[in-house]
């Protein structure tokens, strides 16, 4: 396609929405303007079908129960600001509730049940979530603002893939380390995160259950129905009670399980500020302890590689789930040969992304979290341009209510700049260049971070000797924010320790003897 083509395809922000009209390309030949005339025409997931209670309880000892607190706060759509649900905020003496339930379904049954017999069960969880996957989607989609596309085919899909995976693993403990005894740790107490809700609770409760442990989990403030549906699930497929208790809540719900000193084992993925608090809480305590934080990928792209591949991979490193991804390709790294063909292409291809409504099943990119997560974006995107890095932004039409920012780049920036080095969690990306593979490296590995990177070049060899320096737990060749449930997945430095998923991640759930 020739650039006068693509050009016209992909009208200023002031012909979209007009009429086909007749517009003068740089003062010369006149051209046409296609306007919305062209747009994909509106494609809404009906909702119509999907109950979300008016009111949720805690998920305590197999039984909803009603909060000793006696408070609920509301979970809203982030697309919308209309209010969904209003669920329970559990206090200290609920979540000591909740993991005294768990201690008990520990001792009772699920510790001593025969591993088969406990691989039943969570093999029946899969099997649910695979009959709920359009309802689940839909909520995940309206409880945390993200395209239905993704919440349909990624997080639900992946979610069930983790469960099948684990209960798998359940019976064949012996195998995952050889010659060793694997006996489960006791009560995990688990707190999740609003960018993958479904998704993290799976990667939390799943390999949990696999190795015989009980689980209490806190699912984030402002995305809870996908992991209250969930228990819902978990009540169906008849686990014995006790064996999953899910307290909803805030920071404090999160810092009291964390604290409770029934928990053995503490899993948490969110903000580096927070694991670190939650790591000096648990200082001095058996509590084993794993971290899944923050991030600031260098996503770095050679001058041999498949450009146009380079762009997609970009692309959906960074605007993925509007950005709120731990392991964002966020740093772009690019080889100064190709800086500005890749800017000119990134721009082209970054126009067409379609922004709105996350139950239409057009939609690129959805809504933002919450309105704290849009003003630390925009904080940070106002902090770039401030330290003199130029900003470009989609030409996109944002709904007028709701909570919503376009997708965003900026260039020449400095290494040293706020956008370079902190987590921004939102649409944006930092695009910086290198000229050796050393500078590469070395400019990747420049960060507090360690979680992951990308790699794109037609040369394996490249590929091998960039991932063997790269500090980050999982680097990607030539493909971006690729997930498996049996490829661990974890940081190194201040993005955490452990592994979740795999037969690495399993390690997190036991005590080896022998
Ligand atoms: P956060 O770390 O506060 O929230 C994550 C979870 O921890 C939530 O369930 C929350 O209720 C809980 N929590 C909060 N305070 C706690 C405490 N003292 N003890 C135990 N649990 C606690 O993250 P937040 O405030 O929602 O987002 C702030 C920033 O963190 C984002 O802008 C983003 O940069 C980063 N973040 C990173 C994530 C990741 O996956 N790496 C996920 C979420 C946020
Ligand atoms: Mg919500």
């Amino acid at each position: 396609m020739s650039r006068e083509m693509t050009k016209a395809a992909q009208p200023s922000a002031a012909a979209r929405g007009g009429a086909p009209e007749r517009a003068a390309a740089d003062g010369a030949e006149p051209r046409l303007v296609f306007g919305r005339a062209w747009d994909y025409a509106p494609a809404p997931e009906a909702a119509d079908h999907v109950t979300i209670a008016p009111r949720y309880d805690l998920f305590i000892g197999g039984a909803w129960r009603a909060p000793r607190s006696g408070k609920y706060f509301d979970t809203i759509n982030p697309a919308t600001e209309s209010k969904l649900s209003e669920v329970a905020e559990a206090n200290a003496a609920d979540v000591d509730d909740a993991v005294r339930a768990a201690r008990a379904a520990y001792e009772s049954t699920w510790s001593k049940m025969k591993a088969s017999e406990r691989a039943k069960y969570i093999f029946r969880i899969a099997r649910a979530i695979q009959e709920k996957a359009r309802e689940l989607a839909i909520v995940e989609s309206m409880d945390g603002g993200k395209p239905i596309k993704e919440s349909r085919d990624v997080d639900v899909p992946l979610a069930a893939a983790h469960f099948f995976y684990h209960a798998g693993w359940a019976d064949k403990l012996d195998y995952a380390f050889h010659g060793r005894t694997a006996r489960p740790l006791g009560v995990a107490g688990q707190i999740i995160p609003w960018n993958f809700p479904l998704l993290m609770a799976a990667w939390k409760i799943a390999p949990a259950l696999a190795c015989g442990n009980t689980v209490v989990l806190k699912p984030a403030e402002t995305t809870p129905l996908s992991a209250l549906l969930l228990a819902r699930i978990i009540e169906e497929a008849e686990l014995p009670p006790g064996v999953v208790n899910i307290v909803t809540g805030a920071g404090e719900t999160g810092a009291a399980l964390a604290a409770h000193p029934g928990v053995d084992k503490v899993a948490f993925t969110g903000s580096t500020e927070i694991g670190k608090r939650i790591q000096k809480a648990l200082a001095g305590t058996k509590k084993r302890l794993t971290l899944e934080l923050g991030g600031k990928a260098a996503n770095i792209v050679f001058a041999d590689a498949p450009i146009d591949q380079a762009v997609e991979g970009i692309v959906g490193g960074i605007y993925f789930n509007q950005g709120h991804v731990c392991c964002a390709g966020s740093r772009l790294l690019v080889e100064e040969s190709v800086h500005d063909v890749i800017v000119r292409k990134l721009k082209d291809r970054v126009a067409t992304l379609r922004v709105g409504d996350p139950l239409d099943k057009n939609t690129d990119v959805g809504a933002i979290n919450s309105k704290m997560q849009l003003d630390k974006i925009k904080q940070l995107v106002d902090a770039g341009a401030a330290e003199g890095a130029e900003r470009y932004s989609a030409p996109c039409a944002l709904p007028e209510k709701g909570y919503w920012f376009p997708p965003t780049f900026f260039t020449g920036a400095s290494q040293s700049s706020r956008i370079a080095r902190e987590e921004i969690f939102g649409p944006v990306l930092t695009v910086l260049t290198f000229r050796t593979p050393d500078e590469a490296l070395e400019k990747a590995n420049n960060t507090m971070y360690g979680l992951s990177a990308g790699i794109w070049t037609d040369k394996g060899a490249k590929i091998f000797w960039m991932a063997e320096r790269l500090k980050a737990g999982v680097v990607w060749g030539n493909t971006y924010n690729k997930f498996d449930p049996s490829s661990p997945f974890g940081g190194y430095k201040e993005s955490g320790f452990g592994r979740e998923g795999g037969r690495q991640g399993l390690s997190a759930y036991v005590e080896l003897d022998g």
